[in-house]
């Protein structure tokens, strides 16, 4: 795929340097009357610095956004994450120590790196950016103002985290991962209460540690899912290769599944499945002695190598793209059963999030018409009747979709897909919304600017906010 030529959604991977706040949106179609809250997205969005351009995506600088659906009309705001890290990049002119995958001419560890870059989550009423070291940034939810950084300081040794955490609805629990390099080197998960109260739920040594971007919880068990993509824990933290590159794929290592007891934080079990490399898990929940858990699977972690900017270069493919995969892990006959599920493949799932630790039917995704091409569809995937429903546009790339119930009480999978879309030749961007059971185009809101490509999303009702 790579011919030589930039590849025209170039401009995705483009530095956004202007901020922009309450910037009107044009409308064509008709926003839902009923869809009234703020959607907000984080992702890379700036890549050079001092003359010199970032190593890999994941390094561009944390970019916010939002969009406010209000009665009136729609806005956009755009703002960056004012981390220490990126407040360091300015001060130096220069791409600072404990990146990602990129050199610095400083020396540091990815520990010092708050570059919140991979997921947005709010939770008491804090929206959060996080990223793989064990802080979060906080920003105010009108302004996208950061207000600070919080470390994670009820866990010594830790040297990364998942970006992840999951959240219990019905409990009210907060489930966090860490990776850490003593006390012992291995795995920690710690729980926060609804009140805001944190506990080490457990902590177990590994000799090597797997390269953890989320993780499952169930009413009844933690599930960890440690791929052959490992790396040393004492690694993690020195400042001798980038954070990517303390980690080696041994094929031969096969994945180990870890099942963790919910209430006493017991290791229950450790099995072995295949080889995998999963950056999200989508969901999981319990069926009598069997954990069933959903996760995006890749062969191989090249998808990471594909987001590289070598020489500078903007990615130009190929781009592996995950199959949802169903793990059930019998705890009884002590086995993992691997298998496919028989929808399309596709990254950033997303389900109606009032089936999570229950079992779905409806599962949205993102992902490529033909292998190897970057996201360019978003579809609907129905596992009781196997019925696919797609939506595309010439030139446009989706970005990660959010599912919005149309009412409490609605069906499972019934109401409203958002999206931010790039649309390479407008050179614009537009929120999109379909109707989620038939993937029809309800409206596009346009941004008067073309957004660079973004990771994770969410959407908060004005009830929630207020
Ligand atoms: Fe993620």
């Amino acid at each position: 795929m790579n011919s030589g030529t930039a590849p025209r959604y170039g401009i995705g991977f483009a530095s956004l340097l202007d901020e922009a706040s309450r910037v009107p949106l044009s409308v064509t179609g008709i926003v839902p009357p009923s869809l009234v809250g703020t959607m907000y997205r984080i992702g890379p969005g700036r890549f050079q610095i001092g003359g010199h351009t970032v190593g890999h995506w994941l390094d561009g600088f944390a970019l916010l956004s939002s969009v406010n659906f209000e009665l009136h009309g729609v806005t956009c705001s755009n703002r960056f994450l004012a981390s220490s890290w990126y407040r360091r990049a300015l001060t130096e002119d220069a791409v600072p120590a404990g990146c990602f995958d990129s050199q610095s001419v400083h020396r540091g560890s990815h520990l010092s790196n708050d570059n919140a870059n991979m997921n947005i989550t709010i939770w008491r009423n804090e929206l959060e950016a996080l990223g793989d070291t064990p802080q979060s940034v906080l920003i105010d939810p009108t302004t996208l103002a950061t207000i600070r950084t919080r470390p994670w300081a009820h866990l010594n040794r830790c040297c990364a985290s998942s970006p992840h955490p999951v959240f219990d609805h019905l409990t009210g629990e907060r489930f966090d991962l860490l990776l850490c390099n003593g006390d012992p080197a291995g795995y920690a998960i710690t729980v926060t209460t609804p009140e805001g109260t944190t506990r080490r739920l457990c902590a177990f040594p590994s000799l090597r540690l797997g390269y953890m971007h989320s993780f499952s919880v169930t009413p009844r068990w933690v599930v960890l899912v440690e791929g052959p993509f490992t790396a040393y824990p004492r690694a993690l933290s020195s400042s001798r290769h980038p954070y990517l590159r303390n980690y080696v794929w041994d094929a031969g290592r096969g994945s180990r599944i870890l099942v963790v007891d919910r209430r006493t934080g017991v290791l229950k079990t450790t099995l072995s499945a295949r080889p995998l490399f999963a950056l999200h898990h989508i969901n999981a929940w319990d069926d009598g002695d069997q954990v069933i858990v959903d996760l995006a699977a890749y062969a191989d972690p090249s998808i990471l190598d594909a987001l590289a900017f070598d020489d500078g270069e903007v990615p130009a493919g190929d781009f592996p793209a995950p199959l949802a995969t169903r793990l059930v892990i019998d705890l009884e006959l002590e086995r993992v059963l691997c298998s496919p599920l028989k929808c399309p493949p596709g990254e950033f799932c997303t389900l109606d999030g009032r089936f999570s630790m229950r079992p779905h039917t409806i599962l949205f995704a993102a992902g490529p018409t033909r292998t190897g091409e970057l996201i360019n569809r978003l579809y609907r995937y129905d596992f009781t009747t196997d019925r696919l429903i797609e939506w595309s546009s010439d030139n446009c790339f989706p970005g990660a979709p959010i599912f919005v119930p149309a009412a409490a009480d609605s069906q499972e999978g019934e109401g409203w897909l958002l999206t931010i879309v790039l649309d390479v030749l407008a050179k614009r961007s537009f929120v999109l919304i379909l109707d989620a059971v038939t993937m029809t185009e309800q409206a596009r809101a346009w941004f008067p600017y073309a957004l660079p490509f973004g990771l994770h999303a969410l959407f908060v009702p004005e009830e929630a906010t207020t």
